[in-house]
């Protein structure tokens, strides 16, 4: 008989399980309390256990007198990465396009912190596949003991086809390449230090899961995360995080209102300082974490997405 192996195999293998229903059962149990433990754990140790986590001081961590470089410093969650930094008592470069709203930002610091140093660099990282647009940066951040880079420069654009040629080709340049170039042209100094180092990158939440509405943003938040992701284990000495937040009220979401599924650029910012060397992501605080955990580990009837 030709399928005489397949008639063996269902009666040693499969019939004294079902024959012996509660061994079946047993299984079936055991099977389903690994899967709920293991999720359990996750929710817990993403979800929860970050609202334990505390800052330190990270002054004394990275190096008191040192700089902090951030990108896309005029307004938004970059302006509030500046307050933060010198409220902390870094020292701060902020770059930007806009000059009268990069200098304000400057002022505003140097009347809240008069102890803390800062220095504006005016760029317009719309031009920065041209040659010699990093170097030129880098030569005006020469002499300067930089230990905390901030790479959260980013533009949003909606659809695709409809959408100008030149607006997703922005979108394409200013989310990655200020990302790659920066980190490539600053790392070297921060291997250097004595002290920590560290690189904040700003993904989303949008890089949990393809935007149909968004999807280049959406495409380029996947970048920035994996980019972080990848340069963490590249180096484990340097204390690198990707940001993934759900909406953060700034001039990107139209000034949105705290709630249910919006934060303040301010808590965003505690989280990360908290979570900094600790993980290497996170979405802000426990509403965003639990957003997150949701997108990441229940099925898509349920989340609504994919
Ligand atoms: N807001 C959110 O809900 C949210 C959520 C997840 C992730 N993010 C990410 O967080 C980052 C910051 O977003 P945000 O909400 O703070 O945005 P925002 O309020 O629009 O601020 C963006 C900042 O970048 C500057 N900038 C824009 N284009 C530039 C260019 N070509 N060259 C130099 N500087 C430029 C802006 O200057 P101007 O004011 O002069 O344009 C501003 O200082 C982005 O990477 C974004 O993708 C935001």
């Amino acid at each position: 008989m030709p399928h005489d192996w397949l008639i063996l195999l269902y009666k040693t293998m499969v019939y004294p399980w079902f024959n012996d229903f509660s061994l079946f059962k047993d299984i079936v149990f055991y099977i389903g309390l690994a899967f709920i433990s293991f999720h359990l754990y996750v929710f817990l140790k993403t979800v929860i256990a970050p609202s334990f986590f505390s800052e330190g001081n990270v002054l004394q961590k990275y190096g008191p007198g040192s700089w902090g470089v951030v990108t896309g410093a005029s307004a938004g969650i970059g302006k509030e990465f500046c307050f933060q930094l010198a409220q902390r008592g870094f020292n701060v470069v902020l770059i930007a396009k806009n000059p009268e709203k990069t200098r304000g930002v400057e002022e505003e610091i140097n009347q809240r912190y008069p102890s803390v140093k800062t220095k504006v660099i005016i760029s317009d990282f719309r031009n920065s596949a041209k040659e010699g647009f990093f170097e030129d940066i880098m030569r005006q951040l020469e002499g300067l003991d930089i230990s905390i880079l901030v790479n959260n420069v980013g533009i949003y654009a909606k659809g695709f086809h409809d959408t100008p040629a030149h607006d997703l080709k922005n979108v394409t340049i200013v989310n990655c390449l200020p990302q790659v170039m920066m980190s490539r042209y600053i790392l070297p100094k921060l291997l250097e230090r004595k002290q920590k180092s560290a690189i904040i990158n700003m993904a989303s939440i949008a890089a949990t899961f393809p935007r149909t509405r968004a999807a280049i943003y959406s495409a380029t938040k996947v970048f920035n995360d994996y980019l972080s992701r990848g340069l963490r284990d590249l180096y484990p000495n340097i204390d690198i995080i990707s940001l993934r937040p759900k909406f953060i009220t700034s001039q990107m979401t139209d000034f949105k209102k705290p709630g249910i599924d919006t934060s303040h650029p301010a808590s965003l910012i505690n989280n990360c300082f908290a979570a900094l060397g600790k993980s290497p992501n996170t979405s802000g605080d426990i509403k965003h974490r639990f957003i997150e955990w949701r997108y990441l580990h229940l099925p898509s009837f349920i989340t609504g997405f994919r």
